[in-house]
């Protein structure tokens, strides 16, 4: 289980602080939810639980352990809002090589064949694939890793309808193994799929259940409290 425990977020160049003691438990099997505004703090927590920036204060841990932001780097997997915009390969197979010392085949079919991509071409530029193609790509990516915790940025910003329900029905199949925070400004999607959700405020996280002004989330439960 991951643990955040009143993690603060200050930059100088901000004159609040962006988070003001964040706490959350993610758990395996238990997909969670952070919904707030734009500009709430959404992705900076997603960027300070994955290593990727600082946290002013609290900290992070890992089945009671507390992580360095190194350590953080390894355990999580980050799918950007726009992952398409950070392709660095030419080819898909290229992409799937990035960040892998020795990519292995057999695995690589297996996690493109979980993400629905069991039939693309790997010469095929990543450009080519249609937008969905493009977020399982990106998941792909970071599944090849192997991350204990999945965080994901947006996950259907985006993407029309259709293409919703099946990224929501993979991501039920990937939340099994491994602890999965989904944050979102259209939280009413994730329904059928969360378990813990919460409203992110003023750099406070609430349960969603009592936002009244997100009505549509009414079938999510908040937790811990
Ligand atoms: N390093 C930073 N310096 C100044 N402001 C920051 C920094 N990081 C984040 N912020 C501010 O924190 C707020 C939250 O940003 P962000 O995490 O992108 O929100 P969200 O993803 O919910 O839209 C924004 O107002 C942003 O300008
Ligand atoms: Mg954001």
């Amino acid at each position: 289980m991951l643990e955040l425990q009143g993690l603060r977020y200050h930059p100088a160049t901000s004159p609040q602080p962006v988070l003001r003691g964040v706490n959350l438990r993610l758990a395996v099997g238990e997909p969670t939810l952070v919904a707030g505004r734009s500009g709430s703090g959404k992705t900076t927590l997603l960027e300070l639980i994955s290593g990727l920036a600082e946290a002013d204060g609290g900290q992070i841990l890992w089945d009671g352990e507390a992580l360095s932001s190194r350590q953080r780097r390894w355990l999580c997997g980050l799918v950007f809002q726009f992952p398409e915009r950070h392709f660095l390969g030419l080819t898909v197979g290229q992409e799937l090589r990035l960040g892998q010392r020795r990519l292995d085949g057999e695995r690589a079919a297996a996690v493109l064949q979980q993400v629905g991509l069991g039939a693309i071409n790997l010469r095929q530029a990543p450009e080519q694939l249609s937008g969905g193609q493009q977020r399982r790509l990106a998941l792909a990516v970071q599944l090849l890793r192997d991350p204990r915790v999945l965080l994901l940025d947006e996950p259907t910003a985006g993407l029309d309808w259709t293409v919703r329900e099946e990224v929501l029905e993979l991501l039920a199949q990937l939340s099994s193994q491994r602890a999965l925070l989904v944050v979102t400004h259209e939280p009413e999607l994730f329904q059928g799929l969360i378990r813990q959700g919460w409203f992110l405020d003023q750099g406070v996280l609430h349960p969603l259940e009592r936002q009244a002004d997100h009505p549509l989330t009414a079938g999510i439960a908040g937790a811990g409290s």
